[in-house]
């Protein structure tokens, strides 16, 4: 095949020397080397408060600021338009309870986001009596503009708009863009949890006209506790935090500078692999591991979400396995690591919510297993990968 470009010139993280093949990416990433050597300074020798004025408060106070901007520059925002946050859970509240609570009186959703919304929506139901509209997806996992806009004409008030750029289990990429400019003509206010898009597709605030924007570091190799919140200039928020008036006072709390440090410098990374057009690489290794099931086990290799180049992220693969069930073939599989539903979700039996909202039924949800890649997967491990599988559903 062409994309045989299976070398990978960036250090290997130790946790991957042993062990089984690692498929879940989307789940959380390794940390890259060259993350944890940028942010090591700032536990050892830049211990400093970064807002102390005396000598030990300059240099996380710099690293700080440089680390803002390269978050920035990965999502074409401005410096002061990104607040660092301890997760994509925490962003993604600060946006949703920030904007109702500041501004919104309808909170629209769609029915395939993380928990991290569909949580928060329901929390703010519950708590402060707010009205929330779930929007229905296709069978691709996609939301359509009509009915975005059915659930702005029927609510009241002020909306705020919650679509994720892609899905964690599928990888369908939303048509965000589309939606925003849709919900923006109708006056709301538009949230998108970017949290799986960073560093594998290119995710630009202005391109993609949203208001707030959830960026998220343990999906792009920086370390789990470390997130950002895009707020564009003017728009009010509710703080999560209150406090010191840190983060613009969004989100009080003594700055965690190291774990900064690792997001600027994992947003830095993920754009030089975008430029450098690593998805490429990434997308044909994936493409090949489902060729290879394809062929080995000919009509019961379903692919959930969309098959279409760009409508789904390039390291992601969920197929369901006619006659199997994805919990049962990965146990009979220890030499890969993978997923079946969404990984926060892991321990629980029931099909993917997300599944089940694309409406498939039981049998095909409970079969879903999700193969994803990353800046360190092989075609030594795509090959390892395919054959472990094929004898696991053959021989089961
Ligand atoms: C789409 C999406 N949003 C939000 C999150 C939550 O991020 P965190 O684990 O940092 O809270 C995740 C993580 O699984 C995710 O995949």
């Amino acid at each position: 095949m062409s994309g045989r470009t299976t070398e990978v010139a960036c250090p290997r993280p130790p946790g991957l020397a042993t062990g089984p093949v690692y498929l879940d990416y989307n789940a959380t990433t390794p940390v890259d080397p060259r993350v944890t050597e940028a942010a090591l300074p700032y536990w050892t020798e830049f211990f400093g408060n970064p807002s102390s004025e005396h000598a030990y408060g300059g240099e996380p106070r710099r690293a700080l600021a440089a680390a803002r901007a390269q978050v920035a520059e990965l999502v074409g925002a401005r410096p002061g338009e990104i607040v660092f946050t301890g997760s994509g859970s925490e962003a993604n509240l600060l946006a949703l309870r920030g904007a109702v609570l500041a501004a919104g009186a309808h909170l629209v959703v769609q029915a395939t986001e993380h928990p991290a919304v569909l949580e928060t929506a329901r929390a703010l139901a519950r708590l402060h009596g707010t009205r929330v509209t779930v929007l229905p997806v296709d069978h691709h996992g996609l939301v359509s503009l009509d009915a975005l806009e059915a659930a702005l004409r029927a609510g009241a008030g002020r909306a705020v708009v919650s679509i994720m750029a892609a899905n964690n289990e599928t990888g369908a990429i939303q048509p965000v863009a589309e939606l925003a400019a849709l919900a923006h003509s109708r006056g709301a206010l538009v949230h998108c949890d970017a949290a799986q898009a960073c560093g594998k597709i290119p995710v630009d605030v202005g391109a993609l006209g949203v208001d707030l924007l959830t960026v998220v570091g343990h999906k792009m190799y920086a370390p789990r506790g470390a997130a950002a919140l895009f707020v564009r200039d003017g728009v009010a928020l509710e703080p999560v935090v209150y406090g010191g008036g840190q983060e613009r006072g969004l989100r009080a709390g003594t700055e965690n500078v190291a774990l900064a440090v690792a997001l600027g410098t994992a947003a830095r990374l993920a754009a030089d692999d975008l430029a450098a057009g690593a998805a490429r690489r990434i997308t044909a290794l994936r493409d090949d591991l489902h060729r290879r099931l394809a062929e080995a086990l000919p009509g019961r290799v379903r692919l959930n979400g969309p098959a279409e180049e760009g409508r789904r992220l390039p390291n992601t693969l969920n197929v369901s396995i006619a006659g199997t069930r994805g919990d049962r073939v990965l146990a009979a599989v220890p030499s890969i690591a993978a997923a079946t539903g969404s990984a926060c979700h892991s321990g629980i039996e029931s099909p993917s919510p997300v599944l089940t909202a694309m409406g498939f039924d039981a049998g095909r949800a409970s079969a879903a297993i999700r193969l994803s890649l990353g800046r360190w997967s092989t075609q030594a491990e795509v090959d390892t990968a395919a054959r472990a599988l094929v004898a696991a559903v053959l021989g089961g």
